[in-house]
């Protein structure tokens, strides 16, 4: 339950509100991808994961700089969708008794956040357009090419270690 509201009464006030949630989405994201890397055991997811955490870390920064320059503060508010998949991916995890479907399993978690990202950076950079921030809608496109990228590697290494967890066990 929401203790207080927000008050978001224009669509800079949203805008705002919601970097400082995808603020709180790349700082759970970074915590999460070196536990996911340390469980996977394809060497390409392995390498994917952890190169994503490299770019996680440059997300996080953009959004700290965009916050900054706009409200003079980067605060985060806490994502509850981003602990709520981590969440699933520790059980998914948890529960893969095989190695290939423990990958299959992790690769299906990664690509939930990525499109998870995409869709609310989507959102973000197109009200940054709209509210005349050129500079913060450069950022947020760079941003969002890379989370498109992490998807991609992650449905190419699907194709290779799913066929391995359909014959596992
Ligand atoms: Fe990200
Ligand atoms: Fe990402």
């Amino acid at each position: 339950m929401k203790v207080f509201s927000a008050n978001l009464d224009n669509l800079r006030k949203l805008y705002i509100n919601q970097l400082q949630m995808l603020l709180s989405t790349e700082q759970q994201v970074a915590e999460a991808l070196p536990k996911m890397a340390d469980k996977a055991t394809d060497t390409q997811l392995k390498q994917a994961f952890e190169s994503h955490l490299q770019e996680t870390q440059a997300h996080t920064k953009r959004i700290e700089q965009i916050l900054r320059q706009a409200v003079g503060e980067a605060k985060a508010i806490k994502c509850k969708v981003l602990a709520a998949l981590v969440t699933e991916t520790e059980d998914m995890v948890k529960d893969a008794a095989d190695d290939a479907v423990r990958d299959a399993a992790l690769i299906s978690a990664g690509q939930r956040v990525e499109h998870y990202e995409i869709a609310v950076y989507g959102a973000v950079r197109r009200w940054a357009q709209i509210l005349g921030e050129t500079a913060h809608m450069e950022l947020l496109d760079k941003t969002i090419k890379e989370e498109g990228h992490a998807d991609h590697l992650l449905t190419e290494v699907a194709e290779r270690v799913n066929p391995y967890a359909r014959k596992a066990a």
